[in-house]
């Protein structure tokens, strides 16, 4: 099923969002719609996805439009934005990526606590097909509609909203934990004497398999590190350098600390 829809803020998740919506045929360009202040952007989004971008809002537009992407960021004029959709007439889902803005405060700007809204948090892997949206209908929100949508650039928690800034720093920040791991892993390949390039290949190759092993074997982590970690060989000896490190506390924290600072953001 493809809708029409429109687009407010036409920045680079917005942008993201659309393009894995176009990869895996859920929309088409003549359906979307996408307003941006920057001529620039417009420019771009134009040019690149032959989309209808403007700097202004189409009000004719956004009353047939069966998708309202909310895609500003917490700083901009989004309260301003939810009430001319509301003021639209319109009978679309509203999606809300603006990050820290309750579904109560969207519903308390727009004026009407009868908008169908769900507020998401988008992953950050959508050209890949991989990695997990957080999102929360409210009671007028319709999951047939809205779920296709948000399947179309990837996976998809239904989770309370009391969860959305937990998910944003676990879930979403997610992919920066691995980046990390993966520079520290590769680092580790250089130093040990490997080119970066075999240090790299080998460190990716070994993430991949390790990932479908988890997914594949249903096997708990400690026990695949039981069948790799023998007794007296390679694999228990880095095993006991990591457990006396700060590796899994400096991970737990680093997530924390996003917790924390996704709720400082959202001032909540
Ligand atoms: N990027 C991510 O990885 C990510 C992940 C999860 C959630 N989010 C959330 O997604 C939202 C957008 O983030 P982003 O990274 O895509 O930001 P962004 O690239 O700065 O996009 C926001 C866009 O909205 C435009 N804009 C500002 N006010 C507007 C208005 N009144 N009408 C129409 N357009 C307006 C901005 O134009 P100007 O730049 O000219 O002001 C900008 O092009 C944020 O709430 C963010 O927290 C982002």
């Amino acid at each position: 099923m493809t809708l029409s829809i429109y687009a407010i803020g036409g920045g680079q998740m917005v942008e993201a969002i659309l393009r894995a919506a176009f990869k895996n045929k859920y929309a088409q360009p003549q359906q979307v719609t996408v307003t941006d202040i920057s001529q620039q952007r417009v420019t771009y989004l134009t040019d690149t996805y032959h989309v209808q971008a403007l700097t202004n809002l189409d009000v004719t537009a956004l009353k047939e439009a069966q998708i309202i992407l909310l895609g500003v960021r917490p700083q901009d004029d989004w309260a301003e934005l939810v009430q001319a959709v509301a003021d639209s007439q319109t009978q679309a889902q509203i999606i809300s990526i603006v990050a820290g803005v309750t579904l109560e405060q969207l519903a308390v700007s727009a004026g009407t606590d009868k908008l169908p809204i769900t507020r998401i948090i988008p992953n950050t892997l959508t050209d890949t097909g991989f990695g997990y949206s957080g999102a929360t209908l409210n009671q007028f929100a319709d999951k047939v509609i809205v779920d296709p949508f948000l399947s179309s650039f990837g996976k998809v928690d239904y989770i309370p909203e009391a969860q959305i800034d937990i998910y944003t720093g676990y879930g979403v920040a997610g992919p920066n934990y691995i980046y990390n791991f993966y520079i520290a892993l590769t680092n580790a390949g250089v130093l040990s004497g490997l080119s970066r390039k075999q240090a790299n290949a080998v460190a990716l190759e070994n993430l991949k398999g390790a990932a479908k092993m988890l997914e594949e074997s249903g096997k708990h982590p400690y026990e695949l590190l039981d069948i790799n970690n023998s007794a007296g060989g390679v694999g228990i000896a880095a095993q006991h350098e990591l457990d006396a490190s700060d590796f899994a506390a400096g991970v737990q924290n680093a997530v924390l600390a996003a917790v924390t600072r996704t709720t400082e953001l959202g001032g909540h």
